[in-house]
């Protein structure tokens, strides 16, 4: 039987740390879908077309990963996509309690949806979108933790 997994995220913009949980998580299922969500009640510096484009650019060398965007409970989207797993990444200890009350509220929505943790390599546990854009923002380099592309659409939001 094949396993789809559903890697979701804001990605505003995809980092190298969510590329390498990416790319793990293709290691591990014969599909994963980078799922980026269209959230109308929070700001982004991208639209979601934008961050697609850039998820699809940066993951197009690997064969088993697709990019979609979704809107409304990440379970029910799951369901859609016929998918049995939900990816999220791990950085340090203050991600934890966050993600384990999300993976506890998916699993009383869903119970048959599993959620998978995957640990980030130690180079990319500092790496987040939100820091990324503000570093970038302030004229800071951010050359080494997003993927070239990423990096020239960040040069023309200033
Ligand atoms: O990259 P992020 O912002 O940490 O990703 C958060 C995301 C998209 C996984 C989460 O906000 C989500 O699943 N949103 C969809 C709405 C939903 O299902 N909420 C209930 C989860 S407890």
């Amino acid at each position: 039987m094949k396993v789809k997994a559903i890697y979701p995220g804001s990605f505003d913009p995809i980092t190298n740390g969510h590329i390498y949980i990416a790319e793990r998580a293709a290691a591990i299922f014969d599909e994963v879908v980078v799922s980026v969500l269209l959230n109308e009640r929070k700001t982004s510096a991208f639209s979601v077309e934008e961050r697609c484009e850039m998820a699809r650019e940066s993951l197009a060398h690997v064969k088993n990963i697709t990019v979609d965007s979704f809107n409304g409970l990440l379970v029910d989207y799951v369901h859609q996509k016929n998918a049995g797993v939900i990816i999220r990444g791990l950085r340090a200890m203050s991600d934890f309690e966050y993600e384990f009350q999300m993976a506890l509220m998916n699993r009383q929505l869903a119970p048959e949806i599993e959620t998978f943790f995957i640990v980030t390599d130690p180079k990319y546990s500092y790496v987040s979108s939100s820091s990324v854009r503000e570093i970038f923002h302030f004229g800071g380099t951010v050359k080494d933790v997003v993927p070239s592309n990423v990096y020239e659409r960040l040069k023309r939001l200033r």
